[in-house]
């Protein structure tokens, strides 16, 4: 018996019908970075297992239990990129980006890969825009990113969002917060889960991304990263909310918001909305500004964020706009050559023509091209090739006239 094959739990299709809209957020996002003075880069796919595991950070869920591992034929440990910075900043390395006289902001477009337990808004392989800044010290950047992000979501009519903002200090004085929270964390063990029991001994920061209300609960009487900043971070922060003021942006300061991934350093932010259930976060980014020298690159501090595109496709009106578009209607061999020959002429011109290929008399046609939406019929039977005179249709208005090849595309475009 032959078994349909479907497709992998936690992926999915995006079929025609979803794709324009698909095309129009991305068409949105490039314009909005290259605004902003954004460049596209693009990068492989899988990369070194290393890299992540640097990069991400070994006491994340990502690199602990979510990445798409396996060695190659050559016994190479390689991995499908569960997130986009740590390519770019080994990019940069890699090509000496940093030694060229153009600013260090890219963007980014593309499938990330997490094997995470695939729910609403959640899946094993999503979608990404991601835009990084390097080279940038001052809290100006992280406050014009945010602004950023604002004004991409607002052109893509996504409404009801809240965007919350920390700081997670640096490795001056994260140690000693880190400290804190462990003693804190011992006392209550035995409350948290199993997980969160292993990250007290090994980063237990990442007991505030555990989704378990009970965690939760008990997380929330921690001493907050807020208490412990250095003046450095302190006045880094300060600055950040300062401009979020600036440029009018409302926001919360949500001291929990460490983000789940290793490498962040000073601001952490997110973007969420009450329209998306229980995977609230629209986007999420932060500043990095040890990682550059860690990966043996320049000391050059990074930051940027990325956005899910399921979870922003799945909150946007539908913004496609209706194609206009002729149906070739032929009738007989010699018409079907005909057609084929005006098709080819009319879609030089720009103007986009269908022309199906199957033995339907006159009325099935004309039926099919209305099914379809057709905004123009052009009929070719024997008659129109002798005259050299073709029946055009207006769908629209039901006017039938007869026109010449060259008279086609000129009242086809005045009237688009
Ligand atoms: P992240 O918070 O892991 O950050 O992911 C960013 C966004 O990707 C999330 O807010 C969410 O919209 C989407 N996302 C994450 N996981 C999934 C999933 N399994 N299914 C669907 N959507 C998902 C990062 O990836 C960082 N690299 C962001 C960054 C850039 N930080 C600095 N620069």
């Amino acid at each position: 018996m032959k078994r349909q094959i479907s497709a992998v739990k936690g992926t999915k299709d995006i079929l025609p019908q979803e794709v324009g809209k698909w095309q129009n957020v991305e068409t949105i996002a490039k314009q909005i970075f290259e605004l902003y003075g954004y460049r596209e880069i693009r990068t492989p796919v899988f990369e070194a297992t290393e890299l992540f595991e640097k990069g991400t950070g070994e006491t994340s869920d990502i690199v602990i239990k979510e990445m798409y591992t396996f060695v190659d034929k050559g016994g190479r440990s390689l991995t499908l990129r569960p997130e986009y910075t740590p390519s770019v900043v080994r990019s940069i390395i890699d090509n000496r980006l940093y030694l060229r006289s153009h600013p260090l902001r890219f963007y980014y477009i593309g499938p990330m890969f997490r094997y995470d337990k695939p729910q609403k808004g959640r899946y094993r392989q999503f979608h990404q825009v991601d835009i990084e800044v390097f080279g940038e010290e001052d809290p100006a950047i992280d406050a014009e990113i945010v602004e950023m992000a604002d004004y991409l979501l607002k052109k893509l009519q996504v409404l009801d969002t809240e965007t919350l903002v920390n700081s997670v200090g640096c490795r001056k004085c994260r140690p000693s917060y880190i400290k804190e929270l462990r003693s804190q964390a011992e006392k209550v063990k035995d409350s948290l889960c199993i997980d969160c029991q292993r990250k007290v001994v090994t980063n237990p920061l990442r007991i505030f991304d555990c989704k378990l209300e009970t965690c939760q609960e008990v997380a929330r009487d921690f001493h907050e990263i807020t208490d412990f900043l250095c003046q450095d971070c302190e006045n880094h922060f300060n600055l950040f909310c300062s401009y979020l003021d600036f440029y009018g942006l409302r926001f919360k300061v949500e001291p929990r918001l460490v983000r789940g991934i290793d490498y962040y350093t000073k601001t952490t932010f997110e973007i969420i909305s009450s329209r998306l259930g229980a995977q609230d976060a629209l986007l999420g980014g932060g500043r990095y500004d040890d990682m550059m020298k860690d990966f043996g690159g320049p000391d050059i501090p990074g930051i940027g964020f990325a956005a899910g595109l399921e979870r922003i496709i799945s909150v946007i009106p539908f913004l496609e706009k209706k194609r206009e578009f002729i149906y070739l209607v032929h009738l007989g061999e010699e018409p079907k050559k005909a057609g084929m020959e005006l098709s080819q002429f009319l879609r030089r011109k720009g103007i986009e023509c269908l022309i199906e290929y199957k033995e339907r008399n006159l009325k099935s046609q004309m039926s099919r091209a209305n099914k379809l939406g057709a905004a123009w019929v052009l009929i070719v039977g024997e008659e129109e090739i002798r005259k050299g005179m073709y029946q055009l249709k207006n769908m629209t208005t039901g006017v039938q006239e007869e026109r010449s090849r060259e008279e086609i595309p000129e009242i086809i475009q005045a009237a688009s």
